[in-house]
C-alpha cells in the first residue's frame, strides 16, 4: 500500500474522539449536588466545615478505602496536592529537592513555590522513571526530599527509592497523578511514599474536571496538608488542637478546596476506575501484541512485580535500525490519520524557567538567596538519557481511553505498521 505521505490512500481519515469517562451516574451526582444548592462545603475557620462538606468527605473515605491508607486529602488539582506535600514536609529555602527532569512541570514547580531548589537526576532508560541508582551521588546536606514520578502510568522504583531516603533520612513524594490504581508488590503507587499525590483533571484515568488527591498514613502530614489546602493562617490562633497541633507557630494557606460537585463525580468515577483502567489496558495490550516483532520500536516494559495502568503508552524509536529518523517517522505517521505524537516531555531543566534561573525577583531562589549560595546545575548534558529520549526516541500515543475500542487501536496498529513496511520509500 501506497503511503499517504506519497499520495496513497491514509488508514484513517475520521478523528479520534476525545476522551469521555463520564456516564449517567456522574451526571445524576452532579445534579444532585445542583439541586441542593450546597455546591461548596468548605468554610476556612474552626468547625467541621473546616474539612469540607459532605461530598468532599464522602470521597476522601471512598479514596482511603479503596487506595488502603490512612488518610486522603482532596483539593482542585494535583498541582495544589503537590504544593501541600511540600509545604506539610516544611521543605523552604536553601533546601534541595530531588527529582526527575521528565514529568510534567508541576512536580518541580511545587519545590519552588517554598523557595527550594529543584535537583534534576536521570531517568531509566527502559521505564522513564526516576533512576534510583543515580539519586546518591545528588544527595548533599541541602538534600531534603526526593520526588518521584509514576510516569505514564507506572510505578517507580519506589522500594529502592524509599530505602535511599532512610538511610540519609530524606522525606519521599510520590507524584502518582498519572498512576490511580497502578500497583507495585501489591500496593496502590502512591501509598509507599511518605506523601503520595494523584490528579483528577480531564485527561487522566478518572477524573472530575479539574481536581487532586493528597494521601498519606501519617497524621500530622494529613492535618498540615487540610490547613494547607484551607487557609492555615486563619487557624493557627486557635485553642482546639483538632486543627492545630500546639507543635505548630505558623503555616500559610491557600483555598486548593474541592468543590461539592466535583467531588460528587469524583465518587462515581473512583467506582470505575478499575473498569477504565481494564479499557486501557485492553486496547494497549491489542496493540502491543501487534507491534512486538517490530525491532524499530520498543514496546514500554513494565516493572517487575508492578502494574502499568498505561496512562500514555510510549514507545522508544529506534532511528539507526529504521534508517529515518523520528520526524520522518512521525511525519508519515500523521498522514495516515494517526496522531501519534514523538518527543514527551523535555527535560524541565531545559525550559526557560531553568536556564534563565529567575522563579522570583532578581533570580531567587537559584541567585541572591541568603540560604542557597551554590551555583545549581541546568546545563544541557545533566541528564543524558532524559535528553536522548527527548530528542530522538519517545513516540507517544494516548488513543486507548473510553469511548475508543479495538476498531481505534487496530487503526493504529496498521498504521504503524504500513509505515514500517514501507520505511524504504523514506529512506
Ligand atoms: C506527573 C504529573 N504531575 C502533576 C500534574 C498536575 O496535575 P493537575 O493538572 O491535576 O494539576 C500532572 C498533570 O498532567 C502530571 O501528569
Amino acid at each position: 500500500m501506497k503511503l499517504a505521505l506519497h499520495g496513497g490512500t491514509p488508514i484513517r481519515t475520521k478523528p479520534f474522539p476525545l476522551s469521555i469517562t463520564t456516564g449517567n451516574e456522574e451526571v445524576e451526582a452532579g445534579i444532585k449536588v445542583l439541586k441542593s444548592g450546597l455546591l461548596s462545603g468548605f468554610v476556612g475557620s474552626p468547625s467541621d466545615e473546616f474539612f469540607g462538606g459532605k461530598y468532599v468527605k464522602e470521597l476522601e473515605t471512598a479514596w482511603s478505602k479503596k487506595f488502603n491508607i490512612k488518610h486522603s486529602i482532596s483539593c482542585n488539582s494535583a498541582t495544589s496536592a503537590l504544593i501541600m506535600a511540600v509545604g506539610a514536609l516544611e521543605i523552604g529555602p536553601g533546601d534541595e529537592v530531588i527529582v526527575p527532569p521528565y514529568t510534567m512541570s508541576a512536580t518541580s514547580t511545587a519545590i519552588l513555590f517554598y523557595n527550594a531548589i529543584p535537583i534534576f537526576v536521570d531517568i531509566e532508560d527502559d521505564m522513564f522513571c526516576l533512576d534510583a541508582a543515580k539519586i546518591e551521588e545528588a544527595i548533599t546536606p541541602n538534600t531534603k526530599a526526593i520526588i518521584t514520578v509514576d510516569i505514564h502510568g507506572q510505578s517507580s522504583n519506589i522500594k529502592e527509592i524509599m530505602k535511599i531516603a532512610k538511610k540519609h533520612n530524606l522525606k519521599v513524594i510520590s507524584d502518582s497523578s498519572q498512576a490511580p490504581g497502578a500497583k507495585i508488590d501489591g500496593a496502590f503507587v502512591g501509598t509507599l511514599a511518605d506523601i503520595g499525590v494523584f490528579s483528577l483533571n480531564r485527561h487522566k484515568n478518572i477524573q472530575c474536571g479539574e481536581g487532586g488527591i493528597a494521601v498519606t498514613n501519617d497524621k500530622e502530614l494529613a492535618l498540615r496538608m487540610s490547613l494547607i489546602r484551607n487557609h492555615a493562617e486563619a487557624l493557627v490562633g486557635s485553642e482546639d488542637e483538632r486543627f492545630v497541633p500546639k507543635s505548630l507557630v505558623n503555616m500559610l494557606g491557600f483555598n486548593f478546596r474541592m468543590t461539592e460537585i466535583e467531588a460528587s463525580i469524583a465518587i462515581e468515577q473512583l467506582k470505575k476506575l478499575d473498569i477504565l483502567n481494564a479499557h486501557r489496558l485492553k486496547l494497549t495490550n491489542y496493540l502491543h501484541d501487534k507491534l512486538k516483532d517490530q525491532d524499530i520500536l520498543t514496546i514500554p516494559k513494565v516493572r517487575e512485580n508492578a502494574t502499568h495502568i498505561y496512562y500514555m503508552d510510549v514507545y522508544r524509536f529506534d532511528e539507526k535500525k529504521a534508517g529515518i529518523n523520528r520526524a520522518k517517522f512521525i511525519e508519515a505517521l500523521n498522514k495516515e490519520g494517526i496522531p501519534i505524537w514523538g518527543g514527551y516531555l523535555k527535560p524541565l531543566y531545559l525550559e526557560p524557567l531553568y536556564q534563565q534561573k529567575i522563579a522570583y525577583k532578581d533570580g531567587y531562589p537559584f541567585v541572591n538567596n541568603a540560604h542557597y549560595t551554590k551555583k545549581v546545575n541546568y546545563n544541557k548534558g545533566l541528564c543524558p538519557v532524559a535528553e536522548r529520549l527527548y530528542e530522538k526516541e519517545t513516540i507517544v500515543n494516548i488513543f486507548n481511553y473510553q469511548p475508543l475500542n479495538l476498531d481505534d487501536a487496530k487503526d493504529i496498529a496498521g498504521g504503524i505498521l504500513k509505515v514500517i513496511e514501507n520505511l524504504n520509500e523514506l529512506r
